[in-house]
């Protein structure tokens, strides 16, 4: 019999399984078919948006990125993300030509999450 311990670890690990698949989930609508909730409302640069970057980003766009820094656009510190905001706006959302090829785009909801973030000020903390 699982004592009460184990069950609440066990009930965390649901929990968390559940975040994630719902952000996978959520993730393949489009941006208006997104839930607002899907995204936290505060967004910060450490828990939220450096992830991401790392997820989709600085495997190409960082100093000590396999090919370099491409043509100056690193996105692996917050104020590369802040100064490199216009073109990954441009790129990302609208163009959709980065990430290039086969890498994953960027789903909707981590659309919503990083414009969310940047329309609070783009905070570093
Ligand atoms: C697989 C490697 C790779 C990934 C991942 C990648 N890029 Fe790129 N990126 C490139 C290459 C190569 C170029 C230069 C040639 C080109 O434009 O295709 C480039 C160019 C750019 C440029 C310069 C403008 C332009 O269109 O050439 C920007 C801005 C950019 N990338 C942003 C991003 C952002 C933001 C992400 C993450 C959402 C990202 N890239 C992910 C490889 C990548």
């Amino acid at each position: 019999m699982m004592n009460d311990k184990h069950s609440a670890v066990a009930w965390i690990v649901a929990m968390a399984l559940a975040l994630v698949l719902g952000a996978c989930v959520a993730g393949d609508g489009t941006l208006e078919e997104i839930d607002p909730e899907a995204a936290p409302l505060n967004p910060t640069y450490s828990q939220h948006v450096a992830p991401l970057m790392d997820l989709y980003c600085t495997a190409c766009h960082a100093e000590d990125a396999q090919p370099g820094e491409i043509e100056g656009y690193g996105y692996e510190t917050c104020d590369k993300v802040r100064s490199g905001w216009e073109d990954l706006v441009e790129t990302s959302f609208i163009e959709k030509t980065m990430p290039p090829g086969g890498a994953p785009r960027i789903t909707s909801a981590h659309q919503l999450l990083l414009e969310r973030w940047f329309d609070n000020g783009a905070p570093c903390d």
